[in-house]
């Protein structure tokens, strides 16, 4: 399986039949590689954390210039779907058989909107994305707080765990570090940073406080891959 970082919380997971883009945001993302784009970003599943605009403002564009179906929690599902889009609607604790596989959107603690008129429109809770495909267990952290219910997602075993180390609007790295206690993933990349400097953080430097605690963790420099 081929994970490739496009900055902030958006990745594309390459399984064996389907590509599956994490938390897609491409057009605000001052860290996203040159040529990356909703138009070139070929993909058939789009899944969607939480409603904010920095994890979904591109899943449109998305689902409209390839087809793809947009996964997330019922309201965001229901928001897409009005506007055109084929789209899968869940909510935290329930999982679906998808042909590529089977994805569960889990807890997270978080708030989940997207920019109305006047005020922000909420859309439902916001969630984690695990997905479990070609033998192995990816899980998405979406944003969250540090909270010790992680442990039940990590009960299972992880392969790859995706986790916010920003702060200010998720858990910061001293908290990410207790989240990966709870999760026990065999690989971890960290996310959510350096978008803005209002999340600036060290990826290097969190990946090393996490070795001296038994953790394996991998900073990936958006546009960088990996094979698991
Ligand atoms: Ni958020
Ligand atoms: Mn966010």
């Amino acid at each position: 399986m081929r994970l490739t970082y496009f900055g902030h919380s958006c990745f594309l997971l390459e399984t064996a039949t389907a590509r599956l883009v994490f938390d897609p945001n491409l057009t605000a993302n001052p860290n996203c590689p040159p040529g990356v784009t909703p138009a070139t970003l070929r993909c058939d599943y789009v899944l969607v954390s939480h409603g904010h605009e920095d994890h979904c403002c591109d899943a449109l564009a998305l689902a409209q210039t390839h087809g793809a179906t947009i996964v997330g929690n019922y309201e965001i599902s229901e928001y897409f779907l009005a506007q055109g889009a084929k789209t899968h609607g869940m909510n935290p604790g329930g999982a679906w058989q998808f042909p590529f596989g089977r994805v569960k959107l889990t807890l997270a603690r978080h708030s989940s909107s997207i920019g109305g008129p006047l005020a922000p429109i909420y859309l439902g809770e916001a969630c984690g994305v695990l997905v479990e495909a070609d033998g192995k267990r990816v899980y998405h952290a979406g944003d969250t707080a540090l909270f010790s219910d992680l442990q039940l997602v990590g009960r299972l075993g992880l392969d790859l765990a995706l986790v916010p180390i920003g702060d200010n609007f998720t858990m910061g790295p001293e908290d990410a570090l207790e989240a990966l206690d709870l999760l026990k993933p065999r690989l971890a990349v960290p996310m959510h940073y350096n978008t803005w400097p209002l999340i600036a953080q060290d990826g290097p430097a969190f990946a090393r406080a996490a070795s001296t605690r038994g953790h394996a963790v991998r900073a990936l420099v958006p546009g960088e891959s990996l094979e698991f």
